[in-house]
């Protein structure tokens, strides 16, 4: 029998602190179903404490979400404990997650406390959560950079407190493959009750080495990584779960290890997770970017219609990259636009179904093949319009060399009223985001715009994403369009939306 690595996913939790990465309630819903499906074994699904948004999405994804173990992140304070308790509570199957840091650098500087101080307070908050539930792990922060000796000690207090899974953090991404694994190494041989729990490492990404030191650990012994989708996080980002899972894969011959991943949902929850946060994936990136399975050299290419696995070590298949070349156009029907969804591992709703194919229909008239690209680009489009506030209604804009660029928008509003205002700009863009300021009035500043096309050709949907700041933060928008001023205005009501939706739960 093989060993099993669990993967524990904190796309939610840790991938969300990456600045400008904020997700609302639905959304964070909807990637916890995706990584269901995907078969994480744990979702650490927010830190409860940090917000009542926070608060509401862990008790959702508790709910609705049944198969994972349900994580809630509280710092050693029996507040934060109390309320991660409050979120996870009505999950199949809940867990808490405690942390308190354990470096001297961070005891002096940031916490004032005594070492004594800090594994009382460990051992105190693991008690008070076992209170409440058996599923309680530990995490002792900035454990790479804290005195070895140190860590055994803190471990074996909170085994004994009750924590069943003890998490190993190299917090700020410090520490080297050999060094790290050494540290589990010695966690195993000096922590007498270290049988009694789980050991997890969970690896940031500063010096490029989260996969590698989360990789090094198994080897050490280590059984369960935390990670993220598309390895997004706080800084530099976590360990990736796509590399980590197909890393174990297909180097089963070296690791003699298995998941429980599902590794043909793989592609489709890093699109789905690109596409909320709006962190686009980098094209070579490994596994999930888009240049992962493509070959340029002439000898590359001669050798994968040969044989793939002359330059490919793994199917595309396997992660769940659609393989078909088909394209769809203005006469294919309904019927083959259902097929295609479902086969991108799409199953939308009627309603959701029809305006797809509403789009699909108005974009094959503009375009002549709609490729898989496109779909997904309608597919998310269609998304963004569900919860939204302000429903971007008309553009018009009028622009050139000579004139002054001028927009005239409306916009329909919750209930139903419809609003209408124009303004002038330096440039069409320009034009459009002053016309939309003058009808939903929220201060807020303009951090990132950029445009790409979905796929190749003049006729190409171009894809909007911009970043807006307000009170100090980042709110993302995207908009889809085959005319990118239309996207643009799409991905300014977008963001804005999911400002003012923010606000509002913020009050709540
Ligand atoms: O990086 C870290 O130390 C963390 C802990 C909360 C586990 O995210
Ligand atoms: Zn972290």
């Amino acid at each position: 029998m093989m060993d099993k690595v669990i993967i524990f996913d904190t796309t939610l939790r840790d991938g969300e602190q990456a600045a400008g990465g904020t997700l609302n309630v639905q959304e964070k819903l909807e990637i916890a179903r995706q990584l269901e499906q995907l078969g994480v074994d744990i979702i650490e699904a927010g830190t409860p404490i940090t917000s009542p948004g926070d608060l509401e999405a862990v008790s959702l994804i508790a709910k609705e979400v049944r198969a994972p173990i349900i994580c809630g992140l509280a710092h050693a304070d029996p507040g934060a404990v109390d309320r991660a308790w409050e979120a996870v509570k009505e999950a199949r199957h809940p867990r808490i997650h405690v942390f308190l840091s354990s470096s001297d650098i961070h005891l002096v500087h940031q916490l004032k406390k005594s070492r004594q101080e800090i594994l009382e307070m460990a051992c105190n908050m693991v008690s008070r959560a076992k209170q409440y539930l058996d599923d309680v792990e530990f995490s002792p922060m900035d454990a790479s950079r804290s005195e070895p000796q140190y860590i055994y000690q803190i471990l074996k207090a909170v085994i004994d407190a009750g924590a069943t899974t003890v998490n190993i953090p190299d917090t700020v991404g410090y520490a080297m493959p050999d060094e790290f694994g050494d540290l589990i190494e010695g966690i195993f041989k000096n922590v007498p009750n270290i049988d009694r729990a789980v050991v997890s490492v969970h690896c940031h990404n500063d010096l490029g080495m989260a996969v590698a030191n989360s990789l090094e650990s198994v080897r050490k012994g280590a059984r369960q990584i935390e990670c993220t989708i598309n390895g997004i996080g706080e800084r530099a980002g976590n360990a990736s779960l796509e590399e980590i899972v197909m890393a174990l894969r297909i180097r089963q011959d070296f690791y003699n290890l298995t998941t429980n991943i599902d590794t043909t949902q793989i592609y489709r929850t890093s699109r789905l997770v690109s596409e909320l946060t709006g962190f686009p994936v980098q094209p070579n990136k490994a596994v999930v970017g888009a240049n992962a399975f493509r070959h340029e050299s002439g000898i590359h290419q001669d050798g994968v219609i040969k044989m793939p696995i002359t330059y490919e070590i793994m199917d595309p298949k396997t992660v769940g990259i659609p393989s078909s070349t088909l394209v769809l156009g203005k006469v294919s029907g309904r019927h083959a636009f259902r097929e295609r969804l479902a086969e991108l591992g799409y199953s939308l709703a009627e309603e959701e179904l029809n305006r797809a194919f509403n789009a699909f229909k108005e974009l094959a008239d503009k375009k002549r093949d709609v490729t898989d690209k496109d779909i997904e680009s309608l597919v998310a489009e269609g998304h963004r319009t569900v919860s939204e506030i302000y429903h971007l209604d008309r553009v018009q804009v009028t622009c050139g060399d000579r004139g002054i660029p001028t927009a005239a928008i409306r916009l329909i509003t919750p209930d139903g009223e419809v609003m209408a205002d124009a303004a002038l700009g330096t440039g069409p863009v320009d034009a459009v985001y002053r016309a939309i300021n003058r009808l939903v009035a929220v201060p807020n500043e303009l951090t990132e715009f950029t445009v790409k096309s979905v796929t190749e050709g003049i006729d190409a949907i171009g894809e909007v994403l911009i970043r807006i700041e307000s009170d100090g933060i980042t709110y993302t928008g995207r908009g889809a369009d085959t005319d990118i001023i239309v996207a643009s205005a799409k991905a300014y009501t977008n963001a804005l939306n999911r400002l003012l939706a923010a606000k509002k739960a913020r009050q709540a």
